[in-house]
């Protein structure tokens, strides 16, 4: 794929959407770091992002909006955060609040969990592009997984040069680190994230907030810094069977391409065993057997391939599987 440079004119910005629209990869710069986003109600162009940047699990992303209102039709907003949207929206904060039951972001983007991060970026060429989309971009930090957050066109270039299908050269980030992360789905607000907006300010603006500190922190780090990947992970509540050659009656089958024989209900994550259909239709697929597998006694999986996207749908699945209580410890670098 040859990776387009647009420019921040009006019509290049709509090429930009269009690309969004037809389900393809766009890289642009915010205030904080360039993101690669994707239309966020799009499962199979969200799961393009994780192929892009080489990703060897599902983290959940950050959902962006060109305005609090919007991001506030798809999560419930409660006074803190809406105290928070006041004073730092647009800007290099990002809110983690509880999904909304219509809320239409693939569930991929949010890693199957039930909260969802959302941030209304200030960069003028996001706040176009946001505009232009009329919806939610679902966007990480526009590098190859492991590598350092992007602050220019020429690392957006060096690292996902060929992976999306174009970038807008959006000048230099101001802020040049990435957004504060705060969690508002419990009693009390938790730093997730230090980042663009520090936290005196944060406190100054709702009272105190909850920071892992000192050795705290080391142990917390480990919990809280990608909780997507740990304690928060959607879980699906029946067991979990891998790499399942034969099913029973009493099971429920996640089939990945030629369905196995027998089982009591099934869901297909690809029947012609393509991976970025399969990662885009996981955790639909767990939550859809979890509702209607009434009586069933596990949820067995059919073999997934380890290569590309498959790397990742299978840490996914391996935590799923792995005894509960024991997949919340293990640390995912
Ligand atoms: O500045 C930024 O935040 C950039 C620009 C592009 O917006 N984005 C960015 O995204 O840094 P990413 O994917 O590299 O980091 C997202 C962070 C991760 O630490 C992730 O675990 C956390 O946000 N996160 C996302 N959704 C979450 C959720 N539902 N609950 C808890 N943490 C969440
Ligand atoms: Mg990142």
């Amino acid at each position: 794929m040859k990776t387009e440079i647009l420019t921040r004119t009006d019509r290049d910005i709509a090429r930009a959407a269009a690309f969004l629209a037809a389900g393809a990869l766009v890289a642009f710069g915010t205030e904080t770091v360039y993101g690669v986003g994707a239309d966020a109600r799009n499962a199979e162009a969200v799961a393009k992002i994780f192929a892009a940047k080489g990703r060897p699990h599902f983290n959940p992303l950050i959902c962006h909006y060109a305005s609090a209102d919007e991001a506030f039709a798809h999560v419930h907003a409660n006074p803190a955060a809406e105290r928070l949207a006041d004073y730092f929206w647009p800007g290099p904060l990002t809110m983690v609040l509880p999904r909304r039951a219509d809320c239409p972001v693939a569930l991929l983007a949010g890693a199957g969990l039930e909260s969802l991060a959302v941030r209304v970026p200030a960069h003028p060429v996001a706040a176009k592009l946001l505009a232009a989309v009329g919806g939610a971009i679902a966007a990480p930090s526009a590098n190859r997984s492991g590598g350092v957050s992007p602050t220019s066109i020429v690392h957006v270039l060096a690292g996902l040069e060929g992976r999306i299908a174009a970038v807008i050269d959006s000048g230099m980030c101001r802020v040049g680190l990435e957004s504060t992360v705060i969690d508002l789905t419990g009693p009390e607000p938790c730093l997730l994230r230090p980042g663009g907006v520090n936290l005196e300010a944060l406190e100054a603006a709702i009272g105190s907030v909850r920071h892992p500190i000192g050795h705290e922190r080391a142990t917390a780090n480990r919990t809280l810094r990608s909780p997507g990947l740990l304690v928060s992970h959607y879980a699906p509540n029946l067991p979990v069977r891998l790499n399942a050659i034969d099913v029973a009656p009493n099971e429920a089958l996640l089939a990945f391409g030629r369905e196995l024989p027998g089982a009591g209900l099934g869901f297909q994550l690809s029947a012609s065993e393509n991976l970025n259909e399969a990662a885009a239709r996981l955790f639909e697929g767990l939550h859809w057997l979890d509702d209607h597998a009434r009586g069933l006694l596990r949820i067995a999986v059919m073999p997934v391939p380890g290569y590309g996207l498959g790397l990742a749908i299978n840490d996914r699945l391996a935590r799923a599987a792995a005894p509960r209580g024991v997949s919340d410890q293990s640390e995912t670098p």
